[in-house]
């Protein structure tokens, strides 16, 4: 038997079945429930998210021999061959590769004809965003008044090239990229059927390759298959992935928060000895520290299965979020300036020095916390802001463009500034008579 790759072995054949995309399933369940059924449909959304096989399933409740139903049979011919895409009655339609007003034409022309078996003859237009503007001004007047066996189904990856006097005739639906544990959930139950051994974390670091699209998801883990020959483990599949050794970022990331300079270099020449791809180490950082960040608000967000789940707890920690922003920040910008520099090796040694470049004077932290705890909100803003409690806020503030808040003369001027506003007449008046108030920081 020849091998049938995993995505089409497991396109989903029903609502119940679709990962995801819950808000649609229910719109699309409800109308077809009640029968409003509308005539033309537009499913957006990035690749391999399920809109071809969301057209499949919704032509099926269209035509299946049991009635118009959420819940085709799956048996009858119509659905049967549905499923197989060879049913006279579906039309599937590439805009890539047909997009001329003639080929609409053609296709309008042959519109008008009843379906031949089935309830509704459905037309499903892929990458509907590519049919020029006449093909998209002929289809208009059938959209508006189409035969009531009928129906249209577009899809897009790019909605927004899509005419209005189009979107607005189309019902439409926005599928969304599937979060990684979504997808890693799925994918353990295709691989438990298919007999793979498989460590969840390793399912869990291609769940993540995948980006949110569940047909790259499939497409990897038959890769991986091959890769690992069925045994997939976290080893074999960071391998494959060529993922950056997440040792590495955890490493860097301690010598940044123990300021140790040498060790960053020393890790760098590393890496460079090991080919890896420095643009990748600084987008894997990024995204390090971005769940860092979310472990720090919600700790419930790292799943077990999250290879660094530890290391990730551990920062988030001992790390100050507003520190973790401001690493977050220059990893994302170097990256963006890798470009720039002389060399790959020296944009991201770069990149991690400047971590350390703004990183909060350790001394002065114990210093001021007795002092913050004490005072009231108010002065304790004025000690952030006059004794820089938080160079990373400033770090930040400078990264942005902003003045930088260690600027203490600038913040004299500031209190001298608004001191002078509070005895001023007219001011005063304004402020006893109308209730106006002084908004501190806003006198520039
Ligand atoms: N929501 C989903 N649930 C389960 N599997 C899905 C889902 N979306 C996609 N897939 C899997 O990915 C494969 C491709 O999906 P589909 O053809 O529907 O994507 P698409 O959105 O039309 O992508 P493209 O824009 O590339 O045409 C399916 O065969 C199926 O295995
Ligand atoms: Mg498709
Ligand atoms: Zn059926």
């Amino acid at each position: 038997m020849t091998y049938q790759v995993l995505a089409r072995k497991w396109r989903p054949k029903d609502f119940a079945s679709l990962v995801g995309q819950e808000h649609v399933v229910k719109a699309l369940t409800h109308a077809l429930e009640q029968q409003r059924l509308h005539h033309a449909y537009l499913f957006s959304g990035t690749r391999g998210v399920g809109k071809t096989t969301l057209a499949r399933i919704l032509t099926k409740a269209l035509n299946c021999e049991t009635g118009i139903t959420a819940t085709p049979c799956g048996q009858c011919k119509i659905c049967v061959e549905i499923d197989a895409a060879r049913s006279v009655d579906y039309i599937e339609m590439d805009a890539a590769s047909s997009r001329s007003v003639d080929d609409m034409s053609a296709l309008l022309e042959r519109a008008i004809y009843a379906p031949v078996a089935a309830r509704f003859k459905v037309y499903m237009i892929d990458e509907a965003h590519m049919l020029t503007n006449h093909a998209f001004n002929a289809m208009l007047k059938t959209l508006e008044e189409p035969p009531p066996h009928l129906k249209f189904i577009l899809a897009t990856t790019d909605p927004k090239k899509i005419p209005v006097t189009v979107l607005s005739r189309c019902l439409q639906f926005n599928l969304k990229q599937m979060p990684a544990a979504q997808i890693a959930a799925a994918l353990e139950k295709i691989l438990s059927a298919e007999n793979v051994r498989f460590e969840p974390r390793a399912v869990h670091l291609l769940a993540r390759a995948a980006n949110g699209s569940m047909r790259d998801a499939l497409s990897l883990t038959d890769q991986a298959i091959a890769y690992a020959a069925r045994d997939l483990s976290v080893e074999a599949i960071r391998d494959m992935l060529g993922a950056v050794e997440q040792r590495y970022l955890v490493r860097l990331l301690d010598a940044v928060v123990e300021h140790n300079g040498a060790a960053i270099l020393g890790l760098g020449d590393e890496m460079a000895a090991h080919s890896v791809s420095f643009a990748q180490a600084l987008q894997d950082l990024a995204s390090l520290l971005h769940q860092i960040a979310w472990s720090q608000y919600a700790p419930d967000s790292v799943p077990d299965t999250e290879v660094n789940g530890e290391d990730i707890r551990r920062f988030a920690s001992a790390l100050p979020p507003e520190d973790v922003q401001l690493y977050y920040q220059i990893a994302t910008i170097g990256r963006s300036e890798l470009g720039l520099a002389p060399d790959e090796y020296a944009g991201f040694t770069m990149t991690l020095l400047r971590m350390l470049a703004f990183q909060p004077v350790q001394a002065s932290r114990p210093a001021l916390l007795p002092a913050l705890k004490q005072s009231s909100p108010a002065s304790r803003t004025e000690a952030n802001t006059v004794a820089g409690a938080s160079p990373a806020r400033a770090a930040l503030d400078a990264l942005n463009g902003v003045r930088s808040v260690d600027d203490q003369a600038a913040v004299k001027r500031q209190q001298e500034a608004e001191r002078a506003l509070k005895q001023d007449a007219f001011v005063q008046a304004l402020v006893r008579d109308f209730g106006a108030t002084l908004i501190p920081g806003s006198v520039q």
